[in-house]
């Protein structure tokens, strides 16, 4: 995965959002080659799913949401997921994503600060100085107090060792110091001293806390995360107090980054609230959308009146949806802003579960249509119990990606259940007059649900190829090669002039760029060696190279002037092609 993080990079597919700020977690900028993969992929939806069907339309609908259509919807209510926080570091994380981990809990009830109250450092400035009127400074830190300790145990003759860096030994220090000094005062100090640094002068922290060790790590690991705990909660050199050691066996309970205690689970409302207008009254509050459905539920009436469609006939849309996330990973596959590919195909309920069949086939094909392997897609057939109460079927289409078999798509039958919500809230009728048979109707809908980013994803891990090719010198050498299909490659054909200093290579090859572009996107490149040339197209995935050379200008004879080679991203084969075919030939291989 890291190959593929870097390439995105590299080569412009993605960035990280607000990278010269540090970043934005979980929202992501596509590059220059990102942007045209993403429109390739959205167009050729569009093409599949609308234009090429009598059956659908398409709908732009707003980002912003009413508020009464996701609490509609339930989104308001149950749109949540569970979520617990480290209480030691406050990272956020999904309660259903923790591994189940034993070994033996430790638990410790409070902790207090081995660091000497002001007062105890008074005492020990004044105990320590012999001549001159002390005074109290009040930038002197900790290595000062101690420093001051090991000079009155010097001057009194005491036998103590100074103490090691552990809060434990740091108080036992002070601690052993005050006995000794109010055994022989010599002034009233002693017994100041001795008072302040008793426990009661000295800050507590009484809140619980659990560490969770693996077996085999060793008990100062607990210790020290108990420490760096109270130290959050103001402690300076907490000297903690364990309560209890006890075996644990597949607890959830802790994190599993640093064995400490996880809050309990609660539930958080995944989706981005906003404000709109200037007053800050409940009334005003709306969402960004967390799905593209619902402005299609929502507007369905509108759509059907407009577009006249009988039963089956679905409505489509292409946008962003926006979900915080509480852990955003796995490059872009969890995002907290991404784009959705939605249809949602109304019909009759008894014509329900077939076409979520018919349209689970659909979608494979489309998938392999777009050059991902059908090798590595899943169909996981989501049981009963894990789909939405009101869902009679639904698929998920998985992917193998590097870091696992994940989601990419979800096919459901979802009844009637959203238009009858909006039905019920609204007070409108989001009904279907069927003209034949004179009867009124709510209709069920299958929604095939796709992710644009997800895809864009698989898209990349599955066209990620290393293979060999032979250098400058015919030396074999690793090629990074992106085998996308034609259809969706970014850039579907290179021009390069052999030499960019003989003015009429540069020319033709100029000509051939102009007679391509109303056809493809196309890239111009006259820098560096040939082969050079080639190796940078093929790490992004350009499937055809055009090279403008000599016989191009019939300077080899008249049978080849006005031709020229179209080499293959992948056989790496070259042919000699005339010009006036170039667009048709490549046309033909990347609709
Ligand atoms: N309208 C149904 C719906 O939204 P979903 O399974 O929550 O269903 C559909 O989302 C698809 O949207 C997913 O299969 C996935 O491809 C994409 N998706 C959902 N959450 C995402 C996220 N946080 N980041 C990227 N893509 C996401």
């Amino acid at each position: 995965m890291e190959k593929i993080v870097s390439l995105c990079k590299r080569r412009g597919f993605i960035f990280q959002s607000s990278e010269i700020y540090g970043g934005l977690n979980g929202v992501w900028d596509y590059g220059p080659l990102g942007v045209e993969l993403k429109n390739n992929l959205k167009q050729y939806w569009w093409q599949v799913i609308v234009r090429d069907r009598d059956d659908v339309v398409g709908l732009d609908g707003s980002i912003l949401t009413h508020s009464a259509v996701l609490k509609a919807s339930g989104h308001v209510d149950t749109f949540t997921d569970p979520m617990v926080d480290c209480r030691l570091t406050n990272q956020r994380l999904k309660a259903d994503q923790i591994p189940q981990q034993s070994g033996t809990v430790f638990a410790y009830e409070f902790a207090r600060d081995a660091t000497p109250s002001v007062a105890a450092f008074e005492a020990l400035v004044y105990l320590a100085e012999t001549d001159a009127e002390p005074r109290l400074d009040k930038t002197l830190g900790l290595n000062d107090a101690i420093s001051l300790g090991l000079r009155i145990v010097e001057r009194r003759g005491l036998s103590l060792a100074p103490p090691s860096k552990d809060p434990e030994s740091i108080e036992s220090f002070f601690m052993d110091l005050s006995h000794e000094l109010v055994r022989n005062p010599q002034s009233g100090w002693e017994e100041k001293f001795r008072l302040g640094y008793s426990v009661a002068q000295r800050a507590v922290c009484g809140d619980t806390f659990r560490v969770l060790l693996r077996e085999g790590e060793p008990e100062l690991k607990a210790k020290k995360i108990a420490q760096m705990f109270y130290q959050k909660r103001g402690l300076r050199l907490p000297v903690v107090s364990l309560l209890s050691k006890m075996p644990v066996q597949d607890t959830r309970e802790f994190n599993p980054e640093n064995g400490a205690e996880l809050t309990p689970p609660r539930p958080f409302n995944l989706m981005f609230q906003t404000q709109m207008g200037a007053s800050a009254d409940p009334a005003s509050i709306a969402y960004l959308r967390p799905e593209t459905a619902q402005s299609i539920f929502v507007q369905f009436k509108n759509v059907l009146d407009v577009s006249r469609k009988k039963l089956p006939f679905g409505i489509a849309q292409i946008g962003k949806a926006f979900r915080n996330e509480i852990n955003p990973r796995n490059f872009t596959f969890r995002s907290r802003e991404f784009e959705q590919m939605e249809l949602e195909y109304f019909c009759r309920p008894e014509q329900g579960m077939d076409l979520l069949a018919y349209w689970l086939k659909e979608r494979i094909k489309f998938y392999e249509e777009i050059g991902i392997s059908r090798k590595r897609l899943h169909i996981l057939d989501v049981p009963e119990k894990e789909r939405a109460f009101y869902s009679k079927g639904t698929f998920d289409i998985e992917y193998e990606f590097p870091f696992g078999r994940q989601e990419l798509e979800g096919v459901a039958y979802r009844t009637d259940y959203d238009l009858q919500q909006h039905i019920k809230a609204s007070g409108k009728q989001l009904d279907y007059f069927d003209e034949e048979t004179k009867e009124r109707l709510v209709p069920h809908v299958v929604e095939p649900s796709a992710g644009v980013d997800r895809t864009v994803l698989a898209l990349i891990c599955d066209a990620y190829d290393e293979d060999s090719a032979p250098d400058e010198k015919g030396k074999m050498e690793t090629r990074i090669v992106m085998r996308f299909h034609p259809r969706i490659a970014p850039i579907k054909c290179a021009i390069f002039p052999l030499l960019r200093n003989k003015e009429p290579l540069v020319a033709k090859a100029r000509e051939v760029q102009a007679l391509l572009r109303p056809h493809m996107n196309v890239f111009y490149d006259e820098g560096g060696a040939i082969g050079r040339r080639y190796r940078r197209q093929d790490e992004i995935g350009t499937p055809f190279g055009v090279t403008i050379d000599f016989e191009t200008l019939g300077e080899k004879g008249e049978e080849l002037r006005d031709t020229v080679t179209l080499r293959d991203r992948d056989s790496m084969k070259q042919e000699r092609v005339a010009i006036k075919d170039l667009a048709h030939l490549i046309s033909s291989k990347i609709r």
